[in-house]
């Protein structure tokens, strides 16, 4: 077995999360994604074929909860959240903050986060490793007690990943910051003050650390270049509702004036616009109809956009979003990833393994990951025709994809492989789904409830 990819990880998180024995959870709180969290070694076997048709619910967005969970470190009350994912990576943050202090209780979609004390100012390796996202929890920390301590959450499988705008920016605020020992310590004696931050490059989770500390921060923060996906901006309208004082939401412009203390609040997370769009793709390969519940069409423009020109109907519909390729063949289109608006790189694995069932060629670059190309051996494999040039890859698109045993390798590389094999002449199977566990909930339900073959299978 590839024991440095295993305990790397993917994308996001770098190990496989191995939920503890349900005695070491807090009553009613961790309780994980019971079905789609299985044994580390799990594979999903689909046998392709079968157009997908009906409604697919998509559930809460995951990269929107993440620092919306770390909001809670900011106020000593009571923080609700609603539409919370079943996921791992939601079990890997709760890990994290009910080390620092939160308490915490989860009932069905809602999750109660009161962080009366902060107990630890460190955020451990053990836990920070299993998920880059973990490192959001610095900034609150350091605004609220002063000082911080957050193991680096290292590289990972898609790329380096630094954390070094996250650290700038908060240096320019006031902060103190060493990296020794795997380890960045921050501290700010006299509290963080507001700064005139101008981002040199966009960054989703940078944005997201300076937003969360310059609520508390005394005078005014201005963040220039800031990330404008729409889960900054739920960001943003949660921490608004918690007593923040923040304009340009929405914009690459955020002004932030720091208050005292922030208060607690109830938020509903948006819907997952990553999961709605790769259940889009899926249904457009396998030339389908269906609808995505409560998915938003304004969060998922670029994309559909690009699936129209493909030959694809999507539109809005019902509140949801409606997706039809019944008896159109697909046509190869160009894409290129860039920061929101434009086409989400979370996207791009998904729509290459769409690609390679198009009739003609498409060029896919990726400018936000250097290494995010992990799934085109895998597709490969199955029989698609892809070309790496650097940061391109040159799909041109194949009668047919065949069945084959593939490798999970990231997230949203899985997610890839899924689409593909729900396309592809007999069965795959795909080890490693611990990837898709993170990100995807419920998925073997929600394809088979569209009339997909897929079942989940122990090693
Ligand atoms: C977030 C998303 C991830 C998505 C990515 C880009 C979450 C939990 N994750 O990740 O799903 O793929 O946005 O849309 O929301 N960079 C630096 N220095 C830094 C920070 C980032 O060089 O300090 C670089 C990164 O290596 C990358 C680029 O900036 O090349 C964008 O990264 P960033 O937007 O920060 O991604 P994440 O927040 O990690």
């Amino acid at each position: 077995m590839d024991v440095e990819l295993l305990a790397r990880g993917d994308g996001h998180a770098h190990g496989p999360v191995v939920l503890p024995p349900a005695e070491e959870r807090t009553e009613k709180v961790l309780r994980g994604p019971a079905k789609t969290t299985g044994p580390v070694m799990d594979k999903i076997r689909i046998r392709g074929g079968r157009p997908l048709n009906g409604t697919i619910a998509i559930g809460g967005a995951k990269n929107a909860a993440l620092p919306l969970m770390a909001a809670s470190l900011l106020t000593d009350q009571k923080l609700t959240l609603t539409n919370v994912p079943e996921l791992a990576d939601i079990e890997t943050l709760l890990r994290l903050l009910e080390q620092h202090g939160v308490e915490m209780s989860r009932e069905n979609r809602r999750l109660d986060l009161t962080g009366s004390e902060i107990i630890s100012t460190t955020a451990p390796y053990e836990l920070v490793r299993k998920m880059r996202a973990s490192v959001l929890v610095l900034g609150p920390i350091l605004a609220r007690a002063h000082q911080a301590k957050v193991s680096l959450p290292g590289g990972c499988a898609i790329g380096a990943r630094p954390v070094d705008l996250h650290l700038k920016a908060l240096t320019q605020m006031g902060a103190d910051i060493t990296v020794e020992q795997g380890y960045i310590e921050a501290q700010a004696k006299n509290g963080l003050r507001g700064a005139h931050i101008v981002f040199p490059q966009v960054s989703v989770g940078a944005t997201e650390n300076i937003l969360l500390a310059a609520t508390l921060a005394e005078g005014e923060t201005i963040l220039e270049n800031a990330a404008r996906e729409p889960e900054i901006s739920d960001l943003a309208h949660c921490l608004i509702a918690m007593g923040a004082q923040i304009e340009g939401v929405g914009s690459d412009r955020l002004t932030i004036t720091g208050v005292k203390a922030l208060h607690g609040t109830t938020h509903a997370i948006m819907p997952d616009r990553i999961e709605a769009g790769t259940y889009a793709i899926a249904t457009a390969i396998t030339g389908g109809t269906v609808e995505l519940e409560g998915a938003r069409l304004d969060h998922i423009d670029a994309l559909a956009h690009k699936m129209r020109e493909a030959g694809v109907t999507i539109d809005e519909r019902n509140g949801g979003v409606f997706v039809n390729r019944a008896n159109r063949d697909l046509i190869g289109v160009d894409a290129m990833t860039e920061p929101f608006p434009g086409f989400p790189t979370d996207l791009q694995a998904q729509f290459m393994a769409l690609m390679t069932r198009a009739k003609g060629a498409s060029m896919l670059t990726e400018t936000i990951f250097e290494n995010r190309f992990m799934h085109v051996p895998e597709l490969q494999r199955m029989g698609a025709n892809i070309n790496l040039h650097g940061s391109s890859a040159m799909v041109r698109g194949v009668g047919k994809l065949t069945g084959a045993p593939v490798m999970a390798s990231d997230l949203r590389a899985s997610a890839s492989l899924v689409i593909a094999a729900l396309a592809a002449e007999g069965e795959t199977e795909i080890a490693r789904v611990y990837h898709l566990d993170r990100g995807y909930e419920c998925l073997e339900q929600k394809l088979t409830g569209v009339g997909a073959e897929v079942e989940r299978v122990g090693d």
